[in-house]
């Protein structure tokens, strides 16, 4: 059963994640045979980088914060990250956060959930090529929610849970493709264990 981490990638107070991981979690959580968790970062108070690099060092963990992170990366077969766009890139406390690992990202597909003005599409771009370095499988599709969505929510005059689920197709196709590379890689990954 593939095992799948949503990541809530902004930390902030009154973030705009808060609206966006139940309806992730959720479309997860509906699928037969699928484990899901959800990993808030503010549950995860990492240092600013301040070790050599962990390619280097494979799960070689400085802290226990640093092994509570990391192992949870480890655990999973694959991510949807939820991302805002802040000046045109995405959360410097995200960034901190994956560069944190790195084999235990490898070869694990990963997709994105962006917001804003562009529906976080730049973020999600930057985020794409960040995932190739660390050997990851980011899978074409995504899910941006626009303002004609966020800003009815953000202003109270929707509430999400009636308003994102006009998104569902794109979240159902994203989760379509994500599950089929977490079982393809899983099971790579899992050939790849036994003839070491
Ligand atoms: C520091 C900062 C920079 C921002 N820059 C952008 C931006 O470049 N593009 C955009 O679409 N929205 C931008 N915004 C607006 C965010 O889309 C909006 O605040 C959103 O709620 C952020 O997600 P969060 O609430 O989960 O942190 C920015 C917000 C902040 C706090």
């Amino acid at each position: 059963m593939p095992h799948i981490q949503v990541i809530q990638g902004s930390t902030r107070d009154g973030r705009f994640s808060d609206n966006v991981v139940d309806w992730v979690h959720q479309a997860l959580k509906a699928r037969d045979g699928v484990s899901v968790a959800v990993t808030d970062l503010r549950d995860h108070p990492l240092p600013f980088l301040d070790q050599g690099s962990p390619a280097r060092s494979p799960r070689d963990y400085k802290s226990g914060e640093i092994a509570a992170f990391a192992q949870t990366v480890d655990r999973a077969d694959g991510f949807i990250v939820l991302t805002p766009e802040y000046n045109h890139g995405y959360p410097a406390v995200l960034k901190n956060a994956i560069d944190h690992a790195f084999v235990e990202w490898n070869r694990k597909p990963i997709a994105f959930v962006g917001w804003g003005n562009v529906g976080g599409a730049r973020a999600v771009e930057q985020l794409r090529a960040v995932a190739v370095e660390l050997e990851m499988a980011p899978v074409r599709r995504s899910v941006h929610i626009l303002p004609s969505v966020m800003l009815p929510i953000m202003k109270g005059e929707r509430d999400a849970a009636t308003a994102l689920p006009q998104l569902d197709p794109q979240l159902d196709l994203l989760v379509d493709d994500l599950l089929w590379w977490a079982d393809a890689l899983a099971a790579a990954r899992g050939r790849d264990a036994v003839a070491a």
